[in-house]
Protein backbone atom coordinates (compact mmCIF):
# COMPACT_ATOMS: atom_id res chain seq x y z
CA UNK A 1 0.00 0.00 0.00
CA UNK A 2 1.28 3.55 -0.74
CA UNK A 3 1.56 6.22 2.23
CA UNK A 4 1.63 9.72 1.65
CA UNK A 5 5.17 11.16 3.31
CA UNK A 6 5.68 14.36 4.59
CA UNK A 7 8.72 15.16 6.50
CA UNK A 8 10.52 18.15 7.55
CA UNK A 9 13.88 19.41 9.16
CA UNK A 10 14.56 22.20 11.12
CA UNK A 11 14.76 25.53 9.19
CA UNK A 12 18.51 26.39 10.16
CA UNK A 13 19.31 29.75 11.32
CA UNK A 14 21.22 31.74 8.44
CA UNK A 15 23.47 33.00 10.26
CA UNK A 16 25.15 29.49 11.69
CA UNK A 17 27.67 27.61 9.08
CA UNK A 18 26.35 24.67 8.83
CA UNK A 19 28.06 21.42 10.79
CA UNK A 20 27.45 18.01 11.10
CA UNK A 21 24.79 18.38 13.70
CA UNK A 22 22.92 20.08 10.81
CA UNK A 23 23.77 17.65 8.28
CA UNK A 24 22.61 14.65 10.02
CA UNK A 25 19.19 15.94 10.71
CA UNK A 26 18.98 17.31 7.00
CA UNK A 27 20.80 13.20 5.51
CA UNK A 28 18.65 11.30 7.69
CA UNK A 29 15.45 13.81 6.52
CA UNK A 30 16.86 12.75 3.24
CA UNK A 31 17.94 8.76 3.45
CA UNK A 32 14.11 8.67 4.83
CA UNK A 33 12.38 9.98 1.78
CA UNK A 34 14.62 8.05 -0.58
CA UNK A 35 13.54 4.82 1.47
CA UNK A 36 9.61 6.03 1.19
CA UNK A 37 10.35 7.15 -2.61
CA UNK A 38 11.61 3.47 -3.54
CA UNK A 39 8.50 2.21 -1.39
CA UNK A 40 6.40 3.91 -3.59
CA UNK A 41 5.28 6.34 -1.27
CA UNK A 42 4.44 10.20 -1.88
CA UNK A 43 6.71 12.05 -0.42
CA UNK A 44 7.32 15.52 0.28
CA UNK A 45 10.55 16.38 1.87
CA UNK A 46 11.03 20.17 3.01
CA UNK A 47 13.93 21.67 4.60
CA UNK A 48 14.99 25.53 4.62
CA UNK A 49 16.26 28.52 6.45
CA UNK A 50 15.48 30.68 9.51
CA UNK A 51 16.46 34.46 8.26
CA UNK A 52 14.39 36.54 11.22
CA UNK A 53 15.40 37.88 14.64
CA UNK A 54 18.31 39.76 16.69
CA UNK A 55 21.16 37.50 15.86
CA UNK A 56 20.60 38.21 11.94
CA UNK A 57 20.22 41.57 12.66
CA UNK A 58 22.73 42.36 14.73
CA UNK A 59 25.20 40.24 12.16
CA UNK A 60 23.98 42.05 9.02
CA UNK A 61 24.58 45.74 10.77
CA UNK A 62 28.24 44.66 11.53
CA UNK A 63 28.75 44.16 7.59
CA UNK A 64 27.08 47.62 7.32
CA UNK A 65 24.65 45.14 4.70
CA UNK A 66 20.87 44.86 5.31
CA UNK A 67 19.66 42.02 7.12
CA UNK A 68 17.96 40.58 3.34
CA UNK A 69 21.23 41.18 1.94
CA UNK A 70 23.18 39.75 4.68
CA UNK A 71 20.71 36.45 4.14
CA UNK A 72 20.69 36.26 0.18
CA UNK A 73 24.58 36.07 0.80
CA UNK A 74 24.71 33.35 3.50
CA UNK A 75 21.80 31.12 2.10
CA UNK A 76 23.94 29.62 -0.47
CA UNK A 77 26.08 28.00 2.33
CA UNK A 78 23.45 25.82 3.17
CA UNK A 79 22.07 25.77 -0.45
CA UNK A 80 25.23 24.41 -1.98
CA UNK A 81 26.04 21.87 0.38
CA UNK A 82 23.08 20.03 0.24
CA UNK A 83 23.65 20.12 -3.20
CA UNK A 84 26.95 18.35 -2.32
CA UNK A 85 25.32 15.65 -0.05
CA UNK A 86 22.90 14.77 -2.65
CA UNK A 87 19.71 16.19 -0.66
CA UNK A 88 16.35 15.51 -2.54
CA UNK A 89 14.50 18.05 -0.87
CA UNK A 90 11.14 18.69 -2.47
CA UNK A 91 11.02 22.53 -1.16
CA UNK A 92 13.22 24.48 0.55
CA UNK A 93 11.91 27.60 2.47
CA UNK A 94 13.26 31.07 3.33
CA UNK A 95 11.22 32.82 6.06
CA UNK A 96 12.20 36.04 4.32
CA UNK A 97 10.27 35.24 1.19
CA UNK A 98 6.53 36.67 0.39
CA UNK A 99 4.68 33.24 0.19
CA UNK A 100 5.21 32.60 4.24
CA UNK A 101 5.57 36.24 5.59
CA UNK A 102 1.86 36.54 3.90
CA UNK A 103 0.78 33.24 5.83
CA UNK A 104 2.23 34.13 8.78
CA UNK A 105 0.40 37.74 8.65
CA UNK A 106 -2.62 35.65 7.97
CA UNK A 107 -2.19 33.29 11.23
CA UNK A 108 -1.45 36.38 13.39
CA UNK A 109 -4.77 37.96 12.57
CA UNK A 110 -7.05 34.33 12.67
CA UNK A 111 -5.28 33.65 16.02
CA UNK A 112 -5.86 37.44 17.20
CA UNK A 113 -9.30 37.22 15.86
CA UNK A 114 -10.48 34.25 17.51
CA UNK A 115 -9.35 35.44 21.13
CA UNK A 116 -5.92 33.95 21.12
CA UNK A 117 -4.03 36.64 21.17
CA UNK A 118 -4.16 39.68 23.41
CA UNK A 119 -1.94 42.70 24.82
CA UNK A 120 -0.03 42.38 28.24
CA UNK A 121 2.52 44.41 30.13
CA UNK A 122 5.35 41.94 30.98
CA UNK A 123 8.36 42.59 33.29
CA UNK A 124 10.63 39.67 33.32
CA UNK A 125 14.05 37.69 32.04
CA UNK A 126 15.65 38.18 28.73
CA UNK A 127 17.76 35.87 26.80
CA UNK A 128 19.05 38.14 23.87
CA UNK A 129 21.00 34.40 22.99
CA UNK A 130 18.01 32.27 22.99
CA UNK A 131 15.42 35.73 21.99
CA UNK A 132 13.01 34.81 24.61
CA UNK A 133 11.85 35.50 27.84
CA UNK A 134 12.86 32.84 30.61
CA UNK A 135 11.85 31.79 33.64
CA UNK A 136 13.92 32.78 36.97
CA UNK A 137 14.96 29.15 37.19
CA UNK A 138 16.05 28.87 33.78
CA UNK A 139 18.46 31.83 34.07
CA UNK A 140 19.35 30.08 37.21
CA UNK A 141 20.27 26.82 35.56
CA UNK A 142 23.23 28.46 33.39
CA UNK A 143 22.09 27.08 30.19
CA UNK A 144 21.33 30.93 29.13
CA UNK A 145 23.43 33.56 28.12
CA UNK A 146 23.10 37.25 27.70
CA UNK A 147 20.39 37.55 30.20
CA UNK A 148 18.76 40.90 31.40
CA UNK A 149 15.45 42.07 32.95
CA UNK A 150 13.34 43.85 30.17
CA UNK A 151 9.51 45.92 31.11
CA UNK A 152 7.78 46.03 27.89
CA UNK A 153 4.11 46.08 26.62
CA UNK A 154 3.89 42.92 24.14
CA UNK A 155 1.32 40.53 22.46
CA UNK A 156 0.87 37.33 24.08
CA UNK A 157 -0.34 33.80 22.71
CA UNK A 158 -2.99 32.23 24.86
CA UNK A 159 -0.92 28.75 24.97
CA UNK A 160 -1.56 28.16 28.45
CA UNK A 161 -5.08 27.28 27.53
CA UNK A 162 -4.22 23.96 25.53
CA UNK A 163 -2.49 22.44 28.35
CA UNK A 164 -4.28 20.09 29.33
CA UNK A 165 -5.53 18.87 25.90
CA UNK A 166 -1.81 18.80 25.07
CA UNK A 167 -1.21 16.65 27.88
CA UNK A 168 -3.99 14.21 26.45
CA UNK A 169 -2.73 14.02 22.98
CA UNK A 170 0.51 13.14 24.18
CA UNK A 171 -1.00 10.30 26.48
CA UNK A 172 -3.44 8.89 23.66
CA UNK A 173 -0.78 9.12 21.12
CA UNK A 174 2.08 7.13 22.05
CA UNK A 175 4.20 7.40 18.56
CA UNK A 176 3.27 11.05 18.17
CA UNK A 177 6.93 12.59 20.84
CA UNK A 178 9.69 10.39 20.06
CA UNK A 179 11.37 8.90 21.39
CA UNK A 180 10.30 7.57 24.76
CA UNK A 181 12.46 9.63 27.02
CA UNK A 182 11.71 12.76 24.81
CA UNK A 183 8.03 12.04 25.40
CA UNK A 184 8.09 11.48 28.88
CA UNK A 185 10.57 14.72 29.22
CA UNK A 186 7.67 16.70 27.84
CA UNK A 187 5.01 15.10 30.20
CA UNK A 188 7.08 16.26 33.41
CA UNK A 189 7.62 19.76 31.66
CA UNK A 190 3.58 19.98 31.22
CA UNK A 191 3.44 18.76 34.79
CA UNK A 192 3.62 22.50 36.01
CA UNK A 193 1.23 25.18 34.71
CA UNK A 194 2.16 25.93 31.05
CA UNK A 195 2.00 29.74 30.59
CA UNK A 196 0.95 31.83 27.70
CA UNK A 197 3.64 32.86 25.14
CA UNK A 198 5.25 36.05 24.41
CA UNK A 199 4.64 36.37 20.42
CA UNK A 200 5.51 40.26 19.97
CA UNK A 201 8.76 42.37 20.08
CA UNK A 202 8.51 46.00 19.51
CA UNK A 203 10.18 47.27 16.56
CA UNK A 204 12.05 50.18 18.28
CA UNK A 205 13.77 46.96 19.88
CA UNK A 206 13.86 44.58 17.02
CA UNK A 207 13.02 45.29 13.47
CA UNK A 208 14.00 42.59 11.66
CA UNK A 209 10.72 40.85 11.56
CA UNK A 210 7.46 39.91 10.63
CA UNK A 211 5.32 42.84 11.27
CA UNK A 212 2.39 42.08 13.66
CA UNK A 213 -0.73 43.08 10.75
CA UNK A 214 -3.01 44.04 13.83
CA UNK A 215 -0.02 46.17 15.45
CA UNK A 216 2.48 47.96 13.33
CA UNK A 217 4.93 48.58 15.83
CA UNK A 218 5.43 45.23 16.74
CA UNK A 219 6.98 42.66 14.95
CA UNK A 220 6.06 38.74 15.88
CA UNK A 221 8.73 36.26 18.14
CA UNK A 222 11.17 34.77 15.53
CA UNK A 223 9.35 31.45 16.67
CA UNK A 224 6.58 32.01 15.92
CA UNK A 225 7.55 32.76 12.72
CA UNK A 226 9.72 30.01 12.12
CA UNK A 227 7.49 27.34 13.28
CA UNK A 228 4.67 28.08 10.34
CA UNK A 229 6.96 27.23 7.61
CA UNK A 230 5.90 24.07 8.22
CA UNK A 231 2.05 24.78 6.93
CA UNK A 232 3.38 27.41 5.05
CA UNK A 233 5.26 25.98 2.18
CA UNK A 234 2.74 23.26 1.27
CA UNK A 235 0.26 26.05 1.25
CA UNK A 236 -1.71 26.61 3.97
CA UNK A 237 -3.95 29.04 3.48
CA UNK A 238 -2.65 29.81 -0.49
CA UNK A 239 -3.38 26.67 -2.11
CA UNK A 240 -5.92 24.47 -0.20
CA UNK A 241 -5.54 21.32 -2.23
CA UNK A 242 -1.95 20.88 -1.73
CA UNK A 243 -2.28 21.73 1.60
CA UNK A 244 -4.85 18.68 2.06
CA UNK A 245 -2.98 16.77 0.62
CA UNK A 246 0.37 16.83 2.68
CA UNK A 247 -0.86 18.13 6.15
CA UNK A 248 -0.65 16.81 8.82
CA UNK A 249 3.33 15.86 8.48
CA UNK A 250 4.27 12.56 9.06
CA UNK A 251 7.21 13.23 10.92
CA UNK A 252 9.12 16.46 12.17
CA UNK A 253 13.00 15.53 12.48
CA UNK A 254 14.40 17.81 15.35
CA UNK A 255 17.13 17.87 17.38
CA UNK A 256 16.55 17.55 20.89
CA UNK A 257 17.78 21.06 21.92
CA UNK A 258 14.71 22.41 20.34
CA UNK A 259 11.93 19.48 21.46
CA UNK A 260 9.49 22.39 23.69
CA UNK A 261 9.55 25.00 20.47
CA UNK A 262 7.80 21.85 18.47
CA UNK A 263 6.04 20.17 21.13
CA UNK A 264 4.29 22.62 22.99
CA UNK A 265 4.69 26.06 21.22
CA UNK A 266 4.33 24.44 17.82
CA UNK A 267 1.44 22.14 18.95
CA UNK A 268 -0.76 24.65 20.62
CA UNK A 269 -0.59 26.90 17.54
CA UNK A 270 -1.94 24.36 15.54
CA UNK A 271 -4.89 23.84 18.41
CA UNK A 272 -5.68 27.58 17.69
CA UNK A 273 -5.77 27.37 13.85
CA UNK A 274 -8.26 23.92 14.75
CA UNK A 275 -5.05 22.04 12.72
CA UNK A 276 -4.26 18.48 13.22
CA UNK A 277 -0.91 17.77 15.08
CA UNK A 278 1.83 16.26 13.13
CA UNK A 279 1.72 12.35 12.92
CA UNK A 280 5.36 12.73 15.19
CA UNK A 281 7.84 15.05 16.70
CA UNK A 282 11.20 13.00 16.21
CA UNK A 283 13.93 14.22 18.48
CA UNK A 284 17.09 13.04 17.61
CA UNK A 285 20.44 13.34 20.04
CA UNK A 286 23.65 15.45 19.54
CA UNK A 287 26.84 15.02 17.86
CA UNK A 288 28.93 15.76 20.44
CA UNK A 289 33.05 16.43 20.06
CA UNK A 290 34.55 13.82 22.49
CA UNK A 291 31.89 15.09 25.21
CA UNK A 292 30.70 18.65 24.51
CA UNK A 293 27.95 19.41 22.27
CA UNK A 294 29.34 20.54 18.92
CA UNK A 295 28.24 23.84 18.43
CA UNK A 296 29.91 27.36 16.42
CA UNK A 297 29.80 29.33 19.93
CA UNK A 298 31.74 26.31 21.32
CA UNK A 299 34.38 26.34 18.14
CA UNK A 300 34.63 22.64 17.95
CA UNK A 301 32.46 22.31 14.10
CA UNK A 302 33.28 19.43 11.91
CA UNK A 303 33.33 20.69 8.73
CA UNK A 304 31.05 18.20 6.40
CA UNK A 305 32.76 19.58 3.16
CA UNK A 306 36.51 19.02 4.38
CA UNK A 307 34.81 15.13 4.72
CA UNK A 308 33.37 15.12 1.40
CA UNK A 309 36.53 16.41 -0.05
CA UNK A 310 38.54 13.87 1.79
CA UNK A 311 36.60 10.47 1.90
CA UNK A 312 33.64 11.56 -0.50
CA UNK A 313 29.80 12.38 -0.44
CA UNK A 314 28.40 8.73 0.35
CA UNK A 315 31.12 7.58 2.88
CA UNK A 316 30.04 10.82 4.82
CA UNK A 317 25.72 10.00 4.69
CA UNK A 318 27.01 6.33 5.87
CA UNK A 319 29.12 7.11 8.59
CA UNK A 320 26.43 9.41 10.19
CA UNK A 321 23.78 7.40 9.56
CA UNK A 322 25.34 4.16 10.85
CA UNK A 323 26.91 6.04 13.83
CA UNK A 324 24.09 7.48 15.28
CA UNK A 325 21.42 5.08 17.47
CA UNK A 326 18.40 7.48 16.99
CA UNK A 327 17.63 9.30 19.54
CA UNK A 328 20.88 8.60 21.65
CA UNK A 329 24.10 10.94 21.48
CA UNK A 330 26.88 10.01 19.53
CA UNK A 331 30.29 11.07 19.62
CA UNK A 332 32.24 12.11 16.43
CA UNK A 333 35.72 11.65 16.55
CA UNK A 334 38.11 11.72 13.04
CA UNK A 335 39.29 8.02 14.42
CA UNK A 336 36.10 6.73 14.77
CA UNK A 337 34.91 7.93 10.82
CA UNK A 338 38.13 5.54 9.70
CA UNK A 339 37.71 2.84 11.94
CA UNK A 340 33.64 2.37 10.51
CA UNK A 341 34.30 3.45 6.89
CA UNK A 342 37.41 0.36 6.88
CA UNK A 343 35.66 -2.08 8.37
CA UNK A 344 32.27 -1.59 6.81
CA UNK A 345 33.02 -0.21 4.05
CA UNK A 346 36.12 -0.90 2.34
CA UNK A 347 36.49 -4.34 4.04
CA UNK A 348 32.71 -5.88 4.10
CA UNK A 349 31.16 -4.41 1.16
CA UNK A 350 33.78 -3.40 -1.16
CA UNK A 351 36.19 -5.98 -0.40
CA UNK A 352 33.49 -8.87 -1.18
CA UNK A 353 32.74 -7.03 -4.64
CA UNK A 354 36.27 -6.64 -5.34
CA UNK A 355 36.69 -10.47 -4.50
CA UNK A 356 33.37 -11.89 -6.53
CA UNK A 357 34.26 -9.93 -9.33
CA UNK A 358 37.97 -10.86 -9.61
CA UNK A 359 37.25 -14.87 -8.96
CA UNK A 360 34.41 -14.23 -11.67
CA UNK A 361 37.11 -12.86 -13.85
CA UNK A 362 39.79 -15.69 -13.33
CA UNK A 363 37.51 -18.53 -13.44
CA UNK A 364 34.19 -17.61 -15.00
CA UNK A 365 35.05 -15.97 -18.14
CA UNK A 366 34.27 -12.36 -16.39
CA UNK A 367 30.48 -13.37 -16.95
CA UNK A 368 28.05 -14.14 -13.52
CA UNK A 369 27.48 -17.70 -13.49
CA UNK A 370 24.29 -19.53 -13.01
CA UNK A 371 22.86 -19.93 -9.85
CA UNK A 372 22.30 -23.57 -9.78
CA UNK A 373 20.96 -26.07 -7.49
CA UNK A 374 20.80 -24.45 -4.20
CA UNK A 375 22.36 -26.69 -1.06
CA UNK A 376 21.28 -25.83 2.39
CA UNK A 377 24.36 -23.07 2.36
CA UNK A 378 22.93 -21.30 -0.52
CA UNK A 379 19.79 -21.64 1.27
CA UNK A 380 20.97 -19.72 4.18
CA UNK A 381 21.68 -16.82 2.62
CA UNK A 382 18.43 -16.75 0.09
CA UNK A 383 16.33 -17.30 3.52
CA UNK A 384 17.96 -14.26 4.44
CA UNK A 385 17.68 -12.37 1.56
CA UNK A 386 14.45 -13.23 0.93
CA UNK A 387 13.19 -11.28 4.15
CA UNK A 388 15.29 -8.59 4.32
CA UNK A 389 13.81 -6.31 2.25
CA UNK A 390 10.92 -6.33 4.70
CA UNK A 391 13.23 -6.42 7.66
CA UNK A 392 14.38 -2.80 6.22
CA UNK A 393 11.14 -1.70 5.13
CA UNK A 394 9.84 -1.72 8.83
CA UNK A 395 12.59 -0.41 10.47
CA UNK A 396 12.59 2.39 8.13
CA UNK A 397 8.82 3.43 8.62
CA UNK A 398 9.80 2.95 11.81
CA UNK A 399 12.32 5.53 11.75
CA UNK A 400 15.37 3.11 12.91
CA UNK A 401 17.84 3.71 10.01
CA UNK A 402 20.98 2.92 11.82
CA UNK A 403 19.02 -0.82 12.98
CA UNK A 404 17.98 -0.88 9.18
CA UNK A 405 21.75 -0.60 8.23
CA UNK A 406 23.20 -3.09 10.64
CA UNK A 407 20.61 -5.51 8.90
CA UNK A 408 21.73 -5.14 5.71
CA UNK A 409 25.85 -5.39 6.65
CA UNK A 410 25.07 -8.22 8.70
CA UNK A 411 23.74 -10.28 5.25
CA UNK A 412 27.05 -9.02 3.69
CA UNK A 413 29.23 -10.20 6.95
CA UNK A 414 27.07 -13.53 6.47
CA UNK A 415 28.11 -13.64 2.79
CA UNK A 416 31.29 -13.27 3.91
CA UNK A 417 31.88 -16.21 6.42
CA UNK A 418 29.95 -18.14 3.37
CA UNK A 419 32.91 -16.89 0.85
CA UNK A 420 35.19 -17.94 3.61
CA UNK A 421 33.95 -21.50 4.42
CA UNK A 422 32.66 -22.30 0.71
CA UNK A 423 36.09 -21.20 -0.44
CA UNK A 424 35.10 -20.62 -4.67
CA UNK A 425 38.45 -20.11 -5.54
CA UNK A 426 39.20 -24.02 -4.61
CA UNK A 427 36.12 -25.26 -5.66
CA UNK A 428 36.56 -23.79 -9.48
CA UNK A 429 39.48 -26.54 -9.32
CA UNK A 430 37.13 -29.04 -9.06
CA UNK A 431 33.85 -28.38 -9.26
CA UNK A 432 33.32 -25.46 -11.35
CA UNK A 433 29.48 -25.32 -11.46
CA UNK A 434 29.10 -24.89 -7.81
CA UNK A 435 32.27 -21.93 -7.52
CA UNK A 436 29.80 -20.79 -9.92
CA UNK A 437 26.69 -21.22 -7.35
CA UNK A 438 28.63 -19.96 -4.84
CA UNK A 439 29.75 -16.42 -6.78
CA UNK A 440 26.55 -16.08 -7.81
CA UNK A 441 24.69 -15.93 -4.48
CA UNK A 442 27.47 -13.99 -2.72
CA UNK A 443 26.74 -11.05 -6.29
CA UNK A 444 23.30 -11.52 -5.95
CA UNK A 445 23.30 -10.79 -1.87
CA UNK A 446 25.49 -7.57 -2.74
CA UNK A 447 23.14 -6.75 -5.88
CA UNK A 448 20.15 -7.03 -3.21
CA UNK A 449 22.22 -5.18 -0.33
CA UNK A 450 23.07 -2.30 -3.15
CA UNK A 451 19.33 -1.52 -3.56
CA UNK A 452 18.83 -1.46 -0.04
CA UNK A 453 21.72 0.99 0.50
CA UNK A 454 20.81 3.21 -2.27
CA UNK A 455 19.12 5.53 -0.09
CA UNK A 456 22.18 6.18 1.72
CA UNK A 457 24.45 6.11 -0.71
CA UNK A 458 23.06 6.70 -3.54
CA UNK A 459 26.57 7.47 -5.98
CA UNK A 460 28.33 4.19 -5.26
CA UNK A 461 25.45 1.87 -5.39
CA UNK A 462 24.72 3.43 -8.43
CA UNK A 463 27.95 2.34 -9.57
CA UNK A 464 27.59 -1.16 -8.19
CA UNK A 465 24.29 -1.75 -9.73
CA UNK A 466 26.14 -0.53 -13.36
CA UNK A 467 28.96 -3.12 -12.61
CA UNK A 468 26.07 -6.00 -12.32
CA UNK A 469 24.24 -4.73 -14.97
CA UNK A 470 21.18 -4.55 -12.23
CA UNK A 471 20.19 -0.91 -12.79
CA UNK A 472 15.97 -0.62 -11.85
CA UNK A 473 16.27 -4.20 -10.14
CA UNK A 474 14.26 -4.83 -6.60
CA UNK A 475 14.18 -6.34 -3.90
CA UNK A 476 13.46 -10.11 -5.07
CA UNK A 477 15.83 -12.77 -4.32
CA UNK A 478 17.75 -13.57 -7.75
CA UNK A 479 16.95 -11.20 -9.79
CA UNK A 480 20.39 -10.79 -10.39
CA UNK A 481 21.00 -11.84 -14.35
CA UNK A 482 23.55 -14.75 -14.51
CA UNK A 483 25.47 -14.69 -18.14
CA UNK A 484 25.71 -10.71 -17.52
CA UNK A 485 29.43 -9.71 -18.32
CA UNK A 486 31.09 -8.06 -15.57
CA UNK A 487 33.46 -4.57 -16.61
CA UNK A 488 36.75 -4.10 -14.64
CA UNK A 489 36.23 -1.16 -11.93
CA UNK A 490 38.63 0.94 -9.68
CA UNK A 491 37.61 -0.18 -6.14
CA UNK A 492 34.58 1.37 -4.79
CA UNK A 493 35.91 2.39 -1.19
CA UNK A 494 39.58 2.07 -0.99
CA UNK A 495 40.75 1.67 2.30
CA UNK A 496 41.92 4.65 4.48
CA UNK A 497 45.49 3.71 5.41
CA UNK A 498 46.48 5.64 8.71
CA UNK A 499 49.73 6.77 9.33
CA UNK A 500 51.54 5.35 12.25
CA UNK A 501 52.94 8.13 14.17
O1 LIG B 1 17.20 25.94 16.21
N1 LIG B 1 24.02 17.47 16.87
O2 LIG B 1 18.13 26.40 14.15
P1 LIG B 1 19.64 25.86 14.34
C1 LIG B 1 22.91 17.10 16.23
N2 LIG B 1 16.15 28.02 13.55
N3 LIG B 1 22.10 17.96 15.57
C2 LIG B 1 22.43 19.26 15.57
C3 LIG B 1 23.58 19.73 16.24
C4 LIG B 1 24.40 18.76 16.93
N4 LIG B 1 25.52 19.09 17.56
N5 LIG B 1 23.64 21.06 16.07
C5 LIG B 1 22.57 21.41 15.31
C6 LIG B 1 17.16 26.45 15.10
N6 LIG B 1 21.84 20.32 14.99
C7 LIG B 1 15.88 27.11 14.62
C8 LIG B 1 14.92 26.02 14.19
S1 LIG B 1 12.57 25.14 13.23
C9 LIG B 1 11.05 25.79 13.00
C10 LIG B 1 13.56 26.49 13.73
C11 LIG B 1 20.63 20.29 14.16
O3 LIG B 1 20.39 26.40 13.17
C12 LIG B 1 19.44 19.73 14.93
O4 LIG B 1 18.47 19.33 14.01
O5 LIG B 1 20.16 26.16 15.69
C13 LIG B 1 18.99 20.94 15.69
O6 LIG B 1 17.67 20.84 16.20
C14 LIG B 1 19.09 22.00 14.62
O7 LIG B 1 20.27 21.63 13.87
C15 LIG B 1 19.19 23.41 15.16
O8 LIG B 1 19.50 24.28 14.12
MG1 LIG C 1 20.87 26.25 17.65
Amino acid sequence: MSHKFYVTTPIYYVNDAPHIGHAYTTILADVLSRFHRALGDDVFFLTGLDEHGQKVQQAAEKRGLSPKQHCDELAPRFLDLWKKLGISNDDFVRTTEARHIRVVQDILQKVYDNGDIYQHEYEGLYSVAEERFITEKEAESGQFREIKRLKEKNWFFRMGKYQERLIRHIEDHPGFIRPESRRNEMLGFLRQPLGDLCISRPKSRLAWGIEIPFDRDYVTYVWFDALINYISAPGYLADDAKFRRWWPATAHLIGKDILTTHSVYWTTMLFSLGLPLPECIFAHGWWLMGDSKMSKSLGNVVKPLDLIEQHGVDAVRYYLMAEMILGADASFTPENFIKRYNSDLANDFGNLLNRVSGLIAKNHGGVIPPAGEATAAEEEIAAAGRTLGAKVEALVRDFKVDQALNEIMNLIRAVNKYMEAQAPWKLAKTDLAAAGRVLYTATEALRLSAVLLSAVMPEKTAVVLDILGAKGSGLQWGELKAGTALPTFPPLFPRIEVEKQ
